[in-house]
């Protein structure tokens, strides 16, 4: 199986930035610890700063069928176009995990609100680097 691990804004500067909430691993520890128990299947790991491209990203993994774990960093908290994007994968059956390094809930009002997740087929949150391992875990297991 191939699948998209898509990330937006900021999460090029994991490691550096603010590391008592994001940790010390850099996104390219991370895409090495995924890549490593991805096993078989094949991933296809990016990160941009750009709404829109993150939102071609999502029609990709649209057009191919193909299932996506997404950091969509601020954006969770209100873009409604990326919100569309994912919902039309989702609709269609196309499985999409949010996942957040930290815990939002935990964090300033306006990370308590996501418009990602009441289209996402799950979300995890607030396991470091360890959430996205657990969102592949969730899409290999079957
Ligand atoms: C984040 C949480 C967001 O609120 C924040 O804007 C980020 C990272 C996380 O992974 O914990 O950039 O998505």
């Amino acid at each position: 199986m191939r699948i998209h691990v898509l990330n937006g804004p900021n999460l090029n500067l994991l490691g550096e930035r603010e590391p008592d909430i994001y940790g010390t691993l850099s996104l390219s520890d991370i895409e090495t610890s995924l890549k490593e128990a991805a096993g078989a299947n094949e991933l296809v790991f990016r990160q941009t700063q750009a709404e829109d491209e993150l939102i071609g990203w999502l029609h990709e993994a649209f057009l191919a069928k193909e299932p996506v774990i997404i950091n969509p960093a601020a954006f969770t908290h209100y873009s409604y176009a990326l919100r569309d994007a994912v919902a039309a994968l989702t609709s269609s059956g196309i499985r999409v995990i949010e996942v957040h390094i930290s815990n939002p809930h935990s964090r300033e009002t306006f990370r308590h609100t996501s418009v990602i997740s009441g289209v996402a087929t799950g979300v995890i949150a607030g396991f470091g680097a360890d959430s996205y391992l657990l969102a592949l875990a969730q899409l290999t297991r079957d």
